[in-house]
């Protein structure tokens, strides 16, 4: 591919700012390495975007943005995660400036943020997804833990609806502990989802292309805890196992189920389908629009293993982000 300019846009208002530091400082590099011509800008946890090159901290928002594009790029690598950027925002301030980004558009963006309204879409096309009961905006919150220790007992998973990394998701295993549980994830989000705890084999399937995606090898992921939570997701100590210890037929249902949940949500470029095989059946969990790209990220694991190094990834999903723009 020729050299191109890149604007890597990374940091970001969510809880998840400092993962996308980190994906962001790898994507800088690992497309410096390629060859184009590539400047970071951060958006700042109070929201204001900088152009580090310049370091110009611009007082208000509509003008920063701007100014901080410039040179006007080729195009701009989303390396946000959570919401106000892997949540479609970011990509529709872009597509009103007209300027090429990678990664999904908006709704899939917006749809794969949001865990229940995707999983009603994957589940109306027959996947498997756990179920779950939803609180909103701290009503109800009693008949609603009632109801799923009725349904389900313990342990119960508490996320929240739209976020990301673990952050806000606990297994509890009493009763006791779900108020604290509950306003934890409510610290995340205005919606909190209950389901019951899937024991299992816990797989992820990265997806790389835009109408005809391709899965790449399955990873298994075994934490050192109880689940994957934040800090068994960054401190190297998890288990990736890549390919995942499953059956061959398995291996191809879960790349199916990750193919069909891209286009159902129409995704582009990349993204990182979430499983757990649970009583031999794979439950689809959610799918990450802008999956990490750290050092102990997944999709690079993934990408290894089919004999695409970080740099070739990274390239890919620029020619992609073009493609589709185009
Ligand atoms: N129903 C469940 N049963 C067992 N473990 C779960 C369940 N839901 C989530 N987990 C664990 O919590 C982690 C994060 O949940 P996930 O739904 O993927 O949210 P996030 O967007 O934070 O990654 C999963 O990787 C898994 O380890
Ligand atoms: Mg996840």
């Amino acid at each position: 591919m020729e050299a191109l300019t890149v604007a890597v846009l990374m940091g970001g208002t969510s809880a998840e700012r400092a993962v996308s530091l980190a994906s962001g400082q790898m994507v800088v590099e690992g497309l410096h390495q390629k060859g184009h011509r590539v400047y970071p800008i951060e958006i700042t946890a109070d929201g204001f975007w900088r152009n580090r090159e310049k370091d110009v901290l611009a007082i208000s928002i509509p003008c920063s943005v701007m100014e901080a594009l410039d040179p006007i790029p080729d195009i701009v690598f989303i390396a946000l995660h959570g919401p106000m950027g892997e949540d479609g925002t970011v990509q529709g301030l872009l597509e009103t400036l007209s300027i090429p980004y990678t990664g999904s558009g908006v709704l899939a963006s917006a749809l794969g943020m949001d865990k229940r309204k995707s999983r009603l879409l994957f589940a109306g096309a027959g996947l498997l997804v756990p179920p779950h009961l939803m609180i909103q905006d701290h009503r109800n919150i009693a008949e609603t833990v009632q109801s799923a220790e009725n349904l389900w007992g313990y342990p119960l998973v508490v996320k929240p609806n739209d976020s990301g990394s673990s952050l806000g998701v606990t297994i509890t295993r009493d009763s006791r502990q779900m108020p604290e549980n509950i306003e934890q994830a409510f610290t995340l989000s205005q919606q909190v989802l209950l389901e019951p705890y899937l024991a299992g084999t816990e797989i992820t399937a990265p997806l790389l292309g835009n109408e005809s995606p391709k899965a790449l090898p399955v990873i298994e992921i075994v934490p050192p805890g109880e689940f994957f939570d934040y800090r068994c997701k960054y401190n190297g100590l998890t288990q990736e196992i890549c390919p995942a210890r499953i059956p061959s037929v398995q291996l191809d249902h879960a790349q199916q189920i990750a193919v069909t949940a891209f286009v159902l949500l129409g995704c582009s470029g990349f993204a990182r389908a979430d499983m757990i095989i649970s009583q031999n059946q794979i439950y689809l969990l959610e799918m990450n629009t802008i999956p990490g790209l750290t050092r102990e990220s997944l999709v690079p694991k993934a990408a290894k293993a089919a004999g695409l190094s970080f740099s070739d990834l990274l390239d890919q999903i620029v020619k992609l982000g073009l493609e589709r723009w185009h």
